[in-house]
């Protein structure tokens, strides 16, 4: 096993405070999934002992990170086609006299290694997601420029015992985003997450009640667990046994200022008895709920190795909803998925149906190269996947717009995040993840208050503030 040579502590991590000029820019550019916005997040704070801070752009930038996506299609192409404007930067700013470290993280810096350089040579640094914390030693190698720097082994030490917590000069943030786990040994036939970002691995509990709590002091009042198959979590727990995600979920609901506690993306096979309890026990795990069911065919489901059927999707439901009566739910689906008829999706069809979603998001099926449903026989034709995948959005967009209208008229608690974009406005968070808008003082920032929802806009609620004091109907005056 190669240890890094530069490892990043507290002894050796310059301070950094925001009253400092950076030294250096870092510009980042992300895509894809919560896990990858939670990733650059981290990127950024191991790299500021570097002196590093933000820059607007990446004309104005010592370094640009693209931290890419591989889920589906064109994916590579899409990277290569933003890397071919980086280039243009890069060499403008080097007729300048400056230089730029240009960097390809994530999946497809994953998945495609050094074929990245080969075809990019202007790329210096090509970092898998299990090695961000790597990252200081790979930009002091680019300095050093002795060829480019590619790192997308998985190492044996995980990144997290090494990644710093949330640097000092990161932004206070009512909801935060906290990784838990990462991984996934499903296998489902279509995806490239098992390849690309390997086996399961949890974080020991206690490291991430450490993180939780810090981001509470630092003013988080809602906490998202990510992990790619994030109900799968089995880390260490402080009593030596390994502890699911129910058991951390009870742990962190004990962390006193921490109001609302989601997860995502769940597996429907990993949602156990004990995490249905703690959605009935614990007020803070909000009932709102992305479970994955790709599809409602159990032929489908079988050759996707989902290892579950639609009728088992359904009780499951039924047994969160009897277990806390005001969850709602939202889903992945893919349409036209090898060997998909017209039957099949139709039964995908009735089972949103049955279900009724909250909203859901819906894929046309694209062919990975590696995974086994890209050689498989059965292609459904563009133009048939097209069809479905219109019919199945608008079903979904019915019943998020008959979900949204059934909340105007309700109490509901929301979560003040601050400023609205009017004076006198503020914006918050329902526990449906819906934005919403109302007058009130921003004083009100980090707290979970009582508002009647009194109307829907295109892509939030406007709702008024219950019982306000008189001092915040003063200070909103
Ligand atoms: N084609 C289409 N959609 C896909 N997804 C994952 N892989 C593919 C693919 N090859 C979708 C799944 C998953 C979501 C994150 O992306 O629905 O849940
Ligand atoms: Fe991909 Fe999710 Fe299936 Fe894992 S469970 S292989 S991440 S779709």
């Amino acid at each position: 096993m190669s240890l890094p040579e530069f490892r990043l502590t507290a002894a050796n991590a310059a301070p950094v405070t925001t009253d400092h000029k950076p030294l250096r820019r870092l510009h980042m550019i992300t895509w894809g999934c919560q896990m990858n916005v939670y990733d650059s997040g981290k990127m950024s704070d191991v790299l500021a002992p570097l002196g590093y801070g933000p820059a607007e752009s990446p004309a104005d930038a010592d370094m640009v990170i693209l931290n890419t996506c591989h889920i589906r299609e064109r994916a590579t192409d899409k990277v290569f086609s933003e890397l071919g404007r980086l280039r243009v930067i890069k060499e403008t700013r080097a007729a300048e006299g400056k230089q730029t470290i240009l960097a390809v993280a994530g999946c497809v810096a994953q998945a495609e290694g050094a074929f990245i350089t080969e075809r990019a040579p202007y790329v210096d640094i090509v970092l898998g997601p299990q090695t961000y914390h790597r990252l200081p030693e790979m930009v002091a190698r680019a300095h050093r420029a002795a060829g480019p720097v590619i790192e997308t082994d998985f190492p044996v030490e995980q990144k997290f015992d090494f990644l710093p917590e949330t640097a000092p000069s990161a932004e206070r943030a009512v909801t935060a985003f906290l990784t838990i786990q990462e991984g996934c040994d499903k296998f489902c036939s279509f995806c490239v997450v098992p390849y690309t970002r390997g086996a399961e691995a949890s974080r020991p509990a206690a490291a991430v009640i450490a993180e939780a709590k810090h981001l509470v002091a630092r003013g988080a009042r809602e906490i998202t667990l990510l992990g790619q198959n994030v109900n799968a979590y089995h880390g260490a727990g402080a009593d030596g046994r390994d502890w699911g995600l129910a058991r951390l979920a009870y742990a962190l609901a004990d962390i006193p200022g921490l109001d609302r506690i989601r997860y995502t993306t769940s597996h429907p096979r990993d949602m156990d008895d004990d995490l249905i309890a703690a959605h009935a026990d614990l007020p803070a795990l909000m009932p709102f709920l992305h479970l994955p069911v790709q599809s409602g065919s159990d032929r489908i489901l079988a050759a996707m190795n989902r290892r579950h059927t639609a009728d088992d999707y359904r009780r499951l439901i039924e047994k969160l909803r009897t277990a806390r009566p005001d969850m709602a739910f939202s889903s992945d689906f893919i349409v036209g998925h090898p060997g998909e008829t017209a039957a099949d999706f139709e039964a995908t069809m009735q089972l949103v149906r049955d279900i009724g979603f909250a909203q859901a998001y819906s894929f046309k099926y694209s062919p990975r190269p590696g995974t086994p449903a890209a050689g498989s026989p059965g292609m459904v034709a563009e133009p048939e996947k097209d069809g479905r995948l219109a019919e199945l959005q608008a079903l979904i967009r019915a019943q998020q717009d008959d979900f949204n209208a059934r909340t105007v008229g309700l109490e509901i608690p929301v979560l003040v995040t601050g400023a609205g974009r009017h004076a006198g406005q503020i914006n918050g968070r329902s526990p449906y993840l819906q934005a919403v808008h109302m007058d009130g003082p921003v004083s009100l920032t980090g707290q979970v208050v009582p508002v009647k929802v009194q109307g829907l806009m295109t892509n939030s609620l406007t709702a008024t503030l219950i019982n306000a004091s008189p001092t915040q109907e003063r200070a909103s005056a």
